[in-house]
């Protein structure tokens, strides 16, 4: 579709109508929905640029009862598998290291509902959604693609960039899509919805709160807060185990993975008019869903 995109590149496809690049080819989307779902598994489920890295590292410490040592040894990407993605500095596809991974597991995916294992419905494994304000999520993809050659380094502009996100034609499909796909299953006892702007507004008490659903209450208060200090945004920029400056897929030098971790940034980018645009799309696919969105703190 959208060849109106003058970058969309040959080794990309689509997939029940979601865009994907070769790095998460058909075969490897046809083997995830039947994938092998344990009972303790966890899942991240975001769209790319919600804050994946950071809910990964966040879950990961409380899985393993903040186990720091570990997690100063490993790469995050290693200690939590992408499921639908193969890396090229890996032997293995996420899909593979998943299988190979001992319990209990801390799964990173980007895909919507539909494409998901099918087994996630029956084995009720733990589900966290970790959803952000469209805009700044945006801004940070539109970054991400300069910097990253996975795609094949994006040589477009802003407004080009931000036509192709409102179009769904980017990596992982549409924002808008994904979104709604997930929306329903909010208030099921294994899922837990939780928001960028909640975990930087008071990253505490929201590590306490995921703690809980995650069956962590035991761990003290002085473990959580060592957890938010680790996974604050200046510690995991410094951090090589979670900076991913080491993946050499993103040119750090035009934009790090870490770039500002900040609410509101949007603001810098968007202009008046592709604002007020942008809020009448939102409007239009999920304004009737009432989704406690804040773009600003
Ligand atoms: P920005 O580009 O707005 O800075 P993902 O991991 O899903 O690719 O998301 C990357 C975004 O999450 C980036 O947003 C990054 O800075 C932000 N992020 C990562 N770790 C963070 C942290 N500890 N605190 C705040 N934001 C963080």
């Amino acid at each position: 579709p959208a060849c109106k995109f003058r970058h969309l590149l040959p080794g990309q496809h689509v997939f029940e109508g979601v865009l994907f690049f070769g790095y998460s080819p058909p075969e490897v989307l046809d083997a995830v929905k039947f994938f092998d779902v344990r009972y303790d598994d966890v899942f991240i489920a975001t769209y790319p640029k919600a804050g994946t890295t950071w809910m990964q590292e966040i879950t990961w410490l409380l899985m393993n009862d903040g186990n720091f040592e570990t997690a100063m040894k490993t790469p995050v990407y290693m200690r939590s598998p992408f499921l639908e993605f193969k890396d090229t500095r890996l032997e293995e596809n996420g899909l593979e290291i998943a299988s190979a991974a001992p319990s209990p597991r801390v799964i990173k995916t980007h895909l919507p509902l539909k494409l998901m294992p099918h087994q996630i419905h029956d084995k009720k494994s733990k589900i966290i959604l970790f959803f952000r304000n469209p805009k700044d999520v945006c801004v940070s993809y539109y970054n991400f693609y300069k910097s990253s050659s996975s795609f094949g380094t994006f040589h477009g502009d802003w407004p080009e960039f931000l036509e192709m996100f409102r179009e769904g034609h980017v990596d992982h499909g549409s924002w808008f899509d994904f979104t709604k796909s997930w929306w329903p299953l909010r208030k099921q006892p294994n899922v837990k919805l939780m928001y960028f702007e909640d975990m930087k507004q008071n990253p505490f008490a929201e590590i306490k709160m995921l703690a809980e659903f995650l069956g962590k209450d035991h761990i003290d208060d002085g473990v959580l807060s060592t957890i938010a200090a680790h996974c604050s945004f200046e510690r995991m920029k410094d951090n090589p185990m979670t900076n991913h400056l080491d993946v050499y897929s993103i040119d750090s030098s035009v934009s790090p993975l870490l770039r500002k971790g900040l609410v509101g940034d949007w603001k810098n980018q968007f202009t008046v008019k592709q604002n007020e645009d942008f809020d009448k799309l939102y409007f239009d696919k999920l304004g009737q869903l009432n989704i406690p969105f804040k773009y600003t703190l």
